[in-house]
């Protein structure tokens, strides 16, 4: 049987889930983008390329596989036409790629809906991407989204449609924004349709086939843990679920057919968009930080935040996702610092906690407990083997696998696909 491995976020995004993904894939025969849309960006290096993919799954890059994008997503076409353009830009053309009929189209008034949410909010705005994500799933659990196969089906397209301006039409007319043509929205999505069509179909359908067959499958995550809408630090979080227990739902395949999960974490932590973390900090070490782990959103553009590496959080993670194995990325960062802290407990009102409260405005009030361990100056950027490492650096990943309760099964020291220490094989 060949294995079923999921990738996991197990912070606020950004772990590095693209370059492990791209890493495995060489060796798998199909991987899956479950949920979320384009408010992802995954970077993939190898070769002296770099690439941003958003919801295009990170498999593309190895021509046998087949690349899924499953039912619980939210597509935007434009923009998921302007990715496979750029691609091909690029040379990338010789790829496999399969987009669920039941996959919800984020559509134009979701975007203005976004910005508009955005502004009422005010100072509590959540700092979405602006992708039109969290309206899309909001009229999807509203039962007035329009699905990729609506696309297909003139009647159903002008159906949703109908429905969907009526109720957001009025809303932007009192917000004094634009409104939308029904008409004009009707054939721009039809000829959506036409472009798609070669690559819609029941991914379910396929995907439990390739599982029948014993293939070799990856789920490449998007977001993080810390971001899941369940589980993450409501409200700033993002409207899907990243976690491994939503992805069976989200391609619809057995919750049975999960093998591993690996959950990816950086060296440290990081955070873009609102809303506190306990172990944020600004000073120098963290310039240092931003500027060395060029640290600027794959998709915004926006600084990241910095911060230590938090194990609350991470046995946080590991306790609703089910993780198995962790992926250290970005160890090469902290090269050079002379002093590492680890986040090991939470101090909330004098009393030391050991969970992630889920009043907000506690989580927000949390203070780190931490360990503080010697750095390394040593470069780690071309190393082959664990025993390589700095004696500290070897300690520093041993402790987070003391503190995480999970063994390290990959490190990674720079952004290359060569620059990555796999430490067990994955699809044997
Ligand atoms: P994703 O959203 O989880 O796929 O992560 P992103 O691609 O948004 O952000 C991770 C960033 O870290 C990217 O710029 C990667 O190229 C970079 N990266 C990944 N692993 C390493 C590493 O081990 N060292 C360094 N220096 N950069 C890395
Ligand atoms: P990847 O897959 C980092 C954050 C946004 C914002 C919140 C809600 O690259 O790790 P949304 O647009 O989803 O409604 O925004 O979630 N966010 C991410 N942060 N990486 C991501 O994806 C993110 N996707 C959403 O910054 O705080
Ligand atoms: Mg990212």
């Amino acid at each position: 049987m060949g294995k079923r491995i999921v990738v996991v976020g197990t912070q606020w995004g950004d772990e590095g889930k693209g370059k492990i993904t791209d890493y495995l894939a060489l060796d798998a025969d199909v991987v899956v983008r479950s949920q979320g849309g384009n408010n992802a960006g995954h970077t993939i290096n190898f070769n002296n390329q770099k690439f941003a993919l958003h919801f295009i799954p990170s498999g593309v890059f190895n021509p046998q596989t087949k690349n899924i994008m499953a039912n619980g997503m939210v597509i935007e076409p434009i923009a998921l036409f302007r990715e496979i353009d750029e691609l091909a830009s690029r040379g990338i053309t010789n790829y496999q790629l399969y987009i669920s009929d039941r996959a919800h189209c984020i559509m134009p008034y979701h975007l203005e809906l976004d910005s508009l949410w955005e502004d009422i909010k005010g100072s509590s705005a959540v700092g979405t991407t602006k992708k039109g994500i969290g309206p899309a799933y909001a009229d999807k659990a509203s039962r007035i989204g329009i699905r990729l196969a609506d696309l297909l089906d003139p009647e159903s397209l002008m159906d949703g449609l109908k429905t969907g301006l009526a109720m957001t039409n009025p809303i932007l007319e009192c917000f004094h924004h634009q409104t939308y043509d029904l008409q004009d929205l009707y054939q721009k999505y039809l000829s959506f349709g036409k472009r798609l069509k070669p690559y819609i179909t029941d991914t379910s359908v396929l995907l439990n086939a390739e599982i029948e067959k014993g293939s070799k499958i990856l789920f490449e995550g998007a977001q993080g843990i810390m971001l899941c809408v369940e589980h993450g630090t409501y409200p700033y979080v993002t409207s899907s679920s990243p976690t491994a227990a939503s992805v069976p739902m989200n391609c619809g395949i057995s919750p049975m057919a999960i093998t591993d999960v690996i959950g990816i974490t950086k060296a440290y932590t990081t955070r873009v968009g609102s809303g506190s973390f306990p172990t944020e900090f600004e000073d120098d070490t963290a310039k240092y930080i931003r500027e060395k782990g060029h640290e600027y959103g794959t998709t915004t553009g926006r600084p990241r935040r910095i911060g230590w590496l938090d194990t609350v959080a991470l046995r946080h993670a590991k306790r609703v996702s089910g993780i198995t194995e962790l992926s250290v990325m970005l160890l090469d960062v902290l090269t050079g610092i002379p002093q590492i802290k680890i986040c090991t407990q939470y101090e909330l009102d004098g009393e030391i906690i050991d969970r992630v409260p889920s009043n907000y405005r506690q989580f927000s009030q949390c203070k780190p407990v931490y360990v503080t361990l010697p750095g390394w100056k040593e470069n780690i950027t071309n190393i082959h083997r664990f025993d390589e490492l700095p004696i500290n650096a070897q300690n520093y990943l041993k402790a987070i696998e003391n503190y995480t309760g999970l063994p390290i099964a990959i490190f990674s020291i720079g952004p290359d696909r060569t620059q990555t220490i796999a430490l067990k094989a994955f699809f044997k």
